[in-house]
């Protein structure tokens, strides 16, 4: 099927267990926290929809039923939805070989399920077909590449070197600084690389495999990226989407307010600040550059700055809750109280009067 991308099928990997983002992911899987308005794999989706991807199967291990219920089956968004759930955790590559049995034979996109991008998918297409490359993996370019892994290149876009976690005696002077974006074409040749029914990673196994009979292509950009894998990258990437810096969503301007939300017009609605559907903002609150989620309470003269505040979690009034503090859903602060960030309060915990925090 000619699609725009050229590609009609694709894997989004949601099956981690999404552990630096606790306790946000103690209640539901990462790709189904909102990204204002949607989960924030349903920006993933649309993305793949609108490059002409008419197939999407979800890699699940964590949590996998909240996801299937969201989608269903995809009819009522035009496509088709299907569901694997790893057995035990496969890997990255291990699951999308469990999720063979609902693909066709031809390329097919591989998403991680956590990362924000608006990358051109039809040029990942077409470098991959040019190279008549196995797998082609986009990257991004880093100041510092010290926590990823480096990707380094020929001059046909063809992959030479991984380096994991570089040390900064194992960088080349002036060289670009690219890593994996977790955004890839396979092709069937590197699906059948892949051993079926163990664990295998796509980054430290089959890449490197592939890499090394020069089956491997990578194609940068600087289009829009972030990995939405920590708190303080989630808060960004609402950040980002306000400032208009994410090509296919429009900003909602300096802050974004639900239209199920109830704000006194007393509050101040400061810049960054989201408030999800159902959530009530007091007289004299004040909000910025930060989440709060669906439900939340803010109580009167409350002060949420740069936090990540759940569902249904009650900031009580007079209390502050500044810099990135991270409030599991059901959590709550006592009135009057101060908690400065960066610390996490658990699902359902309370931070009360005789609490020394
Ligand atoms: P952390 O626990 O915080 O590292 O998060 P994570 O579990 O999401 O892991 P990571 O960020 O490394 O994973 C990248 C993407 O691959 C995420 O979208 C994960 O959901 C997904 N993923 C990671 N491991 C597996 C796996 O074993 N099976 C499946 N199906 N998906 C996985």
């Amino acid at each position: 099927m000619t699609t725009p991308a050229g590609v009609d099928q694709a894997v989004i990997l949601v099956g981690g267990q999404g552990t630096r983002m606790r306790p946000l992911t103690d209640t539901r899987p990462k790709p189904m926290l909102p990204l204002l308005d949607l989960p924030f794999v349903e920006r993933q989706v649309d993305h793949l929809a609108r490059a002409g991807v008419t197939t999407i199967v979800f890699s699940c291990g964590y949590r996998p039923r909240e996801i299937e219920e969201y989608f269903g089956d995809g009819a009522s968004r035009g496509l088709t939805m299907g569901y694997v759930v790893d057995p035990e955790p496969l890997g990255t590559a291990g699951a999308i070989a469990n999720a063979a049995s609902l693909l066709h034979e031809g390329d097919v996109f591989v998403l991680n399920g956590d990362i924000l991008t608006d990358l051109d998918l039809a040029a990942l297409v077409a470098h991959h077909r040019g190279l008549g490359a196995e797998a082609t993996i986009a990257l991004t370019p880093v100041d510092d590449p010290s926590a990823f892994g480096l990707v380094r290149t020929d001059a046909d876009g063809r992959v030479t070197e991984f380096v994991e976690k570089p040390g900064a005696d194992e960088l080349i002077p002036g060289e670009p600084y690219r890593i994996n974006a977790g955004t890839y074409v396979l092709s069937a040749s590197a699906r059948a690389a892949i051993p079926q029914g163990q664990q295998v990673s796509i980054e430290r196994d089959t890449f490197p495999l592939l890499a090394a009979r020069g089956g491997v292509g990578a194609l940068a950009s600087d289009c829009y990226w972030r990995d939405i894998g920590t708190p303080a990258s989630y808060l960004d990437a609402h950040l980002d989407v306000l400032h208009g810096r994410v090509g296919f969503i429009a900003s909602p301007g300096e802050a974004w307010i639900s239209a199920d939300a109830d704000v006194s017009p007393d509050a101040v609605i400061g810049a960054g600040a989201c408030v999800g559907p159902g959530a009530t903002v007091a007289a004299g609150a004040r909000i910025a550059a930060a989440i709060i989620g669906e439900g939340a309470t803010v109580g009167e003269g409350a002060t949420v700055e740069g936090a990540v505040i759940g569902r249904a979690v009650a900031v009580a009034p007079g209390a502050t809750v500044r810099g990135l503090v991270v409030m599991g859903d059901g959590s709550s602060i006592g009135e009057g109280r101060t908690v400065d960030g960066p610390v996490s309060v658990d699902t359902g915990a309370t931070v009360g009067d005789d609490d020394t925090r």
